[in-house]
């Protein structure tokens, strides 16, 4: 999965890979403007539509009409990004409605909270069983 916040300050979620021959575009975090695929070059805006090639001329037949990064679906809620690969799931506000009303009624100034501190912690688990359990703390 990539993440990015585009130019136009729009975060957008995209499946890592090329659409040459798939080739897994980022890795870990950064700031860039562009995405450029290590094997042969192809760049991604980070809008996702695709933008160069090297040799593009020679390739003019090959390159599919739609080269864009494939999106995921992205839904902001109360500060959080949730992110599903299938970008035509239901929305996860009826998904997991039960879930977010739980999380405003037990923090009715849910999406006022500011981040105090990050770590990241490595957890062989379904991430809903760990907020869940979170949420019991
Ligand atoms: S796999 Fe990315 S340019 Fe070929």
């Amino acid at each position: 999965m990539l993440i990015i916040r585009g130019q136009d300050g729009v975060i957008r979620a995209f499946h890592n890979v090329c659409g040459h021959r798939a080739h897994p575009l980022l890795e870990d975090s950064g700031n860039r403007k562009l995405i450029t695929c290590p094997y042969r070059q192809w760049c991604y805006g980070s809008d996702g539509k695709f933008r160069q090639a090297c040799g593009r001329d020679s390739l003019k037949d090959w390159i599919p009409d739609n080269a864009d990064l494939k999106p995921a679906r992205r839904e902001d809620y109360c500060g959080f990004l949730f992110v599903n690969m299938d970008p035509d799931t239901r929305p996860l506000i009826d998904q997991a409605a039960v879930l977010l009303k739980d999380m405003k009624d037990a923090c009715p100034r849910f999406d006022e909270l500011v981040r105090a501190e990050r770590w990241e912690v490595d957890v062989n688990a379904n991430w809903k069983a760990v907020i869940d359990n979170n949420h019991e703390c």
